[in-house]
């Protein structure tokens, strides 16, 4: 049997949250391994990096999700007893109700809905002496996220609802304050969207067939029953949630843009595939995910390291899409690096790794890339503006974390045609 390598210190929890995007990464170099140990939040945590180390963590033979998220991130960031804690069968049937959502036709539908309320933003925008583009995104994918769920709702219902999801959103990685606003934002939000599935299930509000809203009221566990308005409400926040996480993305896609010319010039005349290749880049290149945690189901052994039942396993996800044995110079922005990329679901994770249907891999991943695609457009050729002088700093030791800024724009104009 092999040791596996460990870290010193006693407890390396104040170290994460110190060190953020770095904690992993950093390790793995320091350790020469994909595979080391540490203690976290009290326990045992074993860590995998590689695309060999992913390809185990999403093997289910040997891990599994239930007890493996810890209840900060269940208050805040995911709800409890959602899709992410199901092991097993129910969770490919809870899964299978969400991966029934993403056809094509309902990808584009939201890609859609994204440019026209984008168009009606930036009529506003072109008012204002100067934007900050973080807030304004997240408010268009809210109202369009919306829209595409079936989620009826009134004009002052919309800000709040956008900055709660976001306030769910920069809980993750929070402690404090930060943390009490996401569990507060969480709690405001499923009583919202709870009343809304009772009045669908009392007749009392209409739901489109085929929408979200109408899909996850009536959707049927394996035992034949309705879902609780609580884990209804979780589901349905599973959803519109994470659409407001996608403006992240897309405030780097604004950065990026701007500290890459060439990109607006490929993506207004290049290839085809280009914006698709921007927006995987975007996804490896920008901080978001740090990392994911599962637990070991029964005892075994893998490379000579044995794995013990119940140990949780962290995988190193920001660390594989920065891998330098993957990824040729992969701290530098390239969009063209997917042109040669071999579609391996376990070199490149940002949204999880392995199959859809039946491991944990983001149901919104084909959602988010499509998104990205029409909003790297829309900055390249809808509209011209200005990028005042301000502190465009991404501090990697804060998750999840932005442009410091939140990127500001000024002059904003609609292009008449776009370019
Ligand atoms: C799961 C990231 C957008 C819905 C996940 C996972 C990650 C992730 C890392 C967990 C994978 C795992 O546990 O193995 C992201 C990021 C996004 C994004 C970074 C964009 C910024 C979306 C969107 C939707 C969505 C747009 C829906 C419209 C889900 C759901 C799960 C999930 C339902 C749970 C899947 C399961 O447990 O089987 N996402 N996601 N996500 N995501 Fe996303």
């Amino acid at each position: 049997m092999t040791a596996i390598p460990k870290d010193k210190a006693l407890d390396s929890t104040l170290s994460f949250l110190r060190e953020g995007y770095h904690f992993l990464p950093q390790r793995r170099k320091r350790h020469h391994s994909d595979i080391f140990q540490m203690r976290l939040m009290g326990e045992k945590a074993v860590c995998l990096s590689g695309e060999e180390g992913a390809a185990l963590f999403y093997n289910q033979e040997h891990f599994q999700r239930e007890g493996a998220l810890p209840r900060r991130i269940l208050t805040t960031l995911m709800g409890q007893d959602g899709v992410q804690t199901l092991d097993d069968a129910a969770h490919q049937h809870r899964k299978a109700l969400f991966m029934k959502l993403m056809t094509p036709d309902s990808l584009h539908q939201y890609s859609t809905l994204v440019a026209e309320t984008w168009r009606a933003y930036l009529r506003r925008w072109e008012q204002l002496e100067q934007v900050v583009l973080f807030p304004e995104v997240e408010e268009v994918l809210c109202r369009a996220a919306c829209a595409w769920a079936g989620v009826p709702f009134e004009e002052k219902d919309i800000k709040p609802l956008t900055r709660d999801l976001s306030a769910m959103i920069d809980a993750f990685g929070g402690v404090g304050p930060r943390h009490a606003k996401g569990k507060l934002a969480r709690h405001r939000a499923e009583r919202w969207v709870g009343k809304m599935i009772d009045q669908v299930r009392a007749g009392k509000q209409y739901a489109v067939e085929g929408k979200a809203l109408h899909a996850i009221s009536w959707h049927r566990e394996l035992d034949g029953k309705l879902l609780s308005t609580h884990v209804a409400s979780v589901e349905l926040l599973n959803l519109i949630r994470p659409i407001v996480a996608i403006g992240r993305f897309v405030v780097f896609e604004a950065l990026a843009l701007h500290e890459h010319p060439r990109c607006v010039e490929l993506l207004r005349t290049g290839p085809a595939q280009y914006a698709e290749w921007f927006a995987q880049e975007i996804r490896r290149f920008y901080p978001f995910t740090p990392l994911l945690g599962a637990r070991v189901r029964a005892d075994f052994e893998w490379h000579g390291y044995r794995f013990r039942k119940g140990t949780l396993t962290l995988l190193d996800v920001h660390g594989i899409n920065h891998d330098e044995r993957q990824w040729e110079h992969p701290h530098l922005f390239r969009p063209e690096r997917f042109r040669e990329w071999n579609g391996s679901p376990f070199n490149f994770i940002p949204q999880g790794g392995g199959d859809y249907a039946h491991n944990h891999r983001c149901a919104g991943e084909w959602l988010t890339i499509e998104a990205l695609k029409t909003t790297a457009v829309l900055l390249a050729t809808s509209m011209t503006y200005e990028v005042p002088e301000q502190d465009l700093s991404i501090d990697l030791t804060r998750m999840p974390t932005l442009p410091a800024s939140g990127f500001i724009i000024r002059n904003v104009r609609a292009t008449a045609t776009p370019v």
